[in-house]
């Protein structure tokens, strides 16, 4: 048991990076590149603009001020905002749960490929060396299959990594390994964009990624990806954002914080576009073929990477570099999704925060290392990050802002919460798109996913497959949120922070 008072960040600078650590993860190196070549190209940055205007900064902020204000784990600040509410807290806990599994695979396979990248070690083939050498992908979607040591090691040294920082604490621990990890981050990518930049092909290459196709802006889908892609990639609707801002000052600026951490996540995230296509116009300039033919964030890291890098001048060099970033990117985002967990349970069952990491950190880590580092585990990682993204993440904050808008109407509350400390005072704009604009977006945005989904099989999947993998894991992260919100609180649930705290915050 334990009442100790709420941690705190040490500095606003320090939460600020923490959440541009969270912010930037494989979602802006391996995603972003894929989504906008898919989607309309240079036309693809207009839907995703007004994507970050109209929904992803109005609910940063609304996180950052819930979080601020009720101090407390994403479940704990839903209930004191409004008791029936609990449940989306914990829906999340159980999202962040599901992500945390397989985002530390993706991870794992990182840390393997900087070592891979030295002696390029996948010789002339790159994508038999992924999916048959490394990775040693079964034929049947939904068999576990073998083990894979090769995969399991890694993923066992990433949780080690992220349980160590998350018992240090917030400041010692999280803002700590934040300061360290994103100047290192900005450093390599500035070298990795400057090195594609000056590649034979690279003008190819960003021709392909930023001439506008200005038709895609007619097609509902270019829509959907770019809010999809402004959810998963400010890491909004998880939980993160409000637990991060529960370790805030009461009057710490809460408007400005979102504007930096925002912009500073898609500037990187198009500075990683222009990297990715730059070195892709070099590949398509050495073989004359189209800049980009492989699918989605797997074949672009994992099998054009390394095609490139065995291909160009000092590559080895220049595969550490890329790696190594996709390794401190993910791992800054891992360490926020599983605090979501970790704060969840300490304010919950009043627990000291190491104990609290042994027991729910290892227990993720414990799933992760089961199920993942085996022949079946990429179709399982396949299945439930497409389910749980769009049937947890993008619904979750859908029914998020339902309830705080309509149901609890608390967003002129909240408006005025953040207007009383922030620099930048929110305008009715804010109160109109996350009242109006974002659940009118969300709510088609899914209905069209829905009917896709029904239409046909993901990825040709069978639907014994998907209906465990898929729908199984994103229903029952729903109906855990809904059970652990039933359970009654024994104790009178008073704020965990003590207010004296303050008069050391920023
Ligand atoms: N926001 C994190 C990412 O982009 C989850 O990967």
């Amino acid at each position: 048991m334990s009442d100790q008072p709420r941690e705190q960040w040490g500095t606003r600078a320090g939460f600020i990076l923490a959440a541009i650590g969270s912010a930037v993860g494989l979602g802006n190196i391996w995603r972003f590149p894929a989504e906008a070549y898919r989607n309309g190209g240079g036309a693809f940055l207009l839907p995703y603009l007004i994507a970050l205007l109209t929904a992803g900064l109005p609910l940063l902020i609304m996180e950052y001020t819930i979080g601020r204000r009720h101090r407390g784990s994403a479940p704990a600040s839903f209930r004191r905002l409004g008791k029936p509410a609990q449940f989306i807290g914990w829906w999340q806990v159980a999202i962040c749960f599901v992500i945390a599994t397989y985002y530390g695979l993706i991870l794992a396979w990182a840390v393997r490929y900087v070592g891979f990248s030295v002696g390029q070690e996948w010789g002339g083939d790159a994508e038999g060396f992924l999916f048959v050498d490394f990775l040693q992908v079964g034929d049947t979607p939904g068999e576990i299959g073998g083990y894979v040591p090769g995969v399991f090691w890694p993923l066992l040294a990433v949780w080690v990594v992220v349980l160590v920082i998350l018992a240090l604490g917030v400041r010692r621990g999280i803002e700590t390994a934040n300061k360290i990890f994103i100047p290192l981050l900005v450093a390599f990518f500035i070298v990795l964009v400057i090195r594609a930049l000056t590649l034979d092909g690279a003008a190819q290459g960003l021709d392909a990624f930023f001439t506008p196709d200005w038709g895609a802006l007619t097609d509902g889908n270019v829509w959907v990806a770019a809010y999809g892609q402004i959810f998963f990639s400010l890491s909004v609707g998880f939980g993160i954002m409000i637990t991060y801002a529960s370790y805030l000052g009461r009057r710490s600026d809460l408007t400005g914080s979102a504007l930096v951490a925002g912009f500073a996540n898609s500037s990187f995230e198009i500075l990683a576009g222009i990297g990715v296509f730059a070195t892709l116009g070099f590949l398509a300039a050495g073989s004359g073929g189209a800049v980009f033919d492989t699918e989605g964030g797997l074949g672009l890291a994992f099998v054009a990477f390394p095609t490139i890098i065995s291909e160009m001048p000092w590559g080895g060099f220049f595969g550490v570099l890329f790696f190594g970033s996709l390794v401190i990117a993910g791992l800054t985002s891992l360490i926020s999704i599983v605090q979501v967990i970790v704060s969840a349970v300490q304010d919950r069952l009043r627990m000291a925060r190491v104990p609290a990491v042994l027991m729910v950190g290892g227990l993720v880590a414990l799933a992760s290392v089961l199920l993942y580092p085996t022949e079946g585990g990429l179709y399982l990682l396949d299945a439930a990050d497409r389910f749980i993204n769009r049937y947890g993440i993008a619904l979750a904050a859908l029914v998020a802002v339902v309830f705080v808008a309509w149901i609890l109407r608390k967003l002129p509350m909240l408006q005025g919460d953040a207007d009383a400390t922030s620099a930048v005072r929110l305008g009715r704009w804010w109160r109109v798109c996350l009242g109006v604009v974002t659940p009118l977006v969300l709510g088609l945005m899914l209905i069209d996913a829905l009917t896709q989904e029904l239409g046909e099989n993901y990825e040709g999947y069978p639907t014994s497959f998907l209906l465990w993998a898929g729908w199984g894991v994103a229903g029952a992260a729903l109906l855990v949120g809904i059970l652990l919100a039933l359970i009654p609180w024994r104790r009178e649930d008073t704020p965990v922070a003590a207010d004296s705290d303050d008069q050391r915050s920023k």
